[in-house]
C-alpha cells in the first residue's frame, strides 16, 4: 500500500463526504404531529359516504387523514382512483399493507403529507373524519375544487357552509352522521355559530 492510498486517499474521500452526510442530517426532519387521532370509520359509514358521492371509476378520491386506508380501499373497489394522506407513518404503514391485502394498488396509493399543504383542485370527491376546527380550517383549499366536485365528511360539520345533505347511518356501535356538500362551496358569515370569546 503507497502512502498515497494510506494517508492522502482517506483524507480526499472524507473531504467529498462529510459535506453530503451532513446535508442528509441537516433536511431529516420529524413528521408532523396529527391534528387529531386516528379512529376508523366503520364499513357501514364508509359505504354511505362513497355513495352518497356517487363515487365510480371516473372519480379520483383523496381521503384526508387516511389512517387504515379503508376509505382509499373502498374507494378503489368502486373502481375510483384513490389517494390517501396522513402525517403518522404508522397510518401509512396500514395503508399501505390494506392496500396490497385488497388488491388494488393500480388505483390506490398513499402519501405522508400534511393535509394542509395540499392542492386539492384535481380530486373530484374529498372524504373527510377529522373535527370542525379542521374542517373549517381546510374551506380555502376545498374553495379550489372543481365545480361539481363532492365532499363528504364523517360526523363533522363545516362552520358557515350549508351541506347540500345530512343522513344518518347506523353503524354497530352507535349512530353516525354524513354530511354532503358539492362545489362551489360557499361561506356563508351567518351561519357560523358565534364565537363565545366574542
Ligand atoms: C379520525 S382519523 C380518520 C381516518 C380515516 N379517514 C377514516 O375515516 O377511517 C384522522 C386521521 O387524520 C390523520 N391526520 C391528523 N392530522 C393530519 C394532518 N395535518 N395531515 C394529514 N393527516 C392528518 C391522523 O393521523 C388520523 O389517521
Amino acid at each position: 500500500m503507497t502512502a498515497f492510498t494510506r494517508c492522502v486517499l482517506p483524507a480526499v474521500l472524507a473531504c467529498l463526504l462529510l459535506p453530503t452526510v451532513a446535508a442528509c442530517q441537516e433536511t431529516k426532519t420529524e413528521p408532523k404531529t396529527p391534528d387529531v387521532i386516528f379512529v376508523p370509520t366503520p364499513q357501514a359509514v364508509v359505504d354511505k359516504m362513497l355513495e352518497l358521492a356517487e363515487v365510480d371509476d371516473k372519480d379520483l378520491v383523496y381521503d384526508l387523514g387516511c389512517g387504515n386506508g379503508i376509505i382509499v380501499v373502498s374507494a378503489a373497489k368502486r373502481g375510483a382512483k384513490a389517494v390517501g394522506f396522513d402525517v403518522d407513518p404508522q397510518r401509512i404503514k396500514e395503508t399501505q399493507e390494506n392496500i396490497a391485502q385488497n388488491k388494488v394498488g393500480d388505483r390506490a396509493t398513499v402519501m405522508q403529507k400534511d393535509i394542509f399543504t395540499l392542492d386539492l383542485s384535481k380530486a373530484s370527491v374529498i372524504t373527510l373524519y377529522l373535527l370542525p376546527s379542521l374542517n373549517e380550517k381546510l374551506i380555502p383549499q376545498l374553495q379550489k375544487l372543481k365545480p361539481g366536485s363532492k365532499i363528504v365528511s364523517h360526523d363533522f360539520a363545516m362552520a358557515g357552509v350549508k351541506p347540500k345533505k345530512v343522513v344518518k347511518v347506523e353503524a354497530p356501535d352507535r349512530e353516525h352522521t354524513v354530511y354532503l356538500w358539492e362545489a362551489p362551496i360557499v361561506v356563508d358569515e351567518n351561519e357560523k355559530p358565534a364565537d363565545p370569546f366574542e
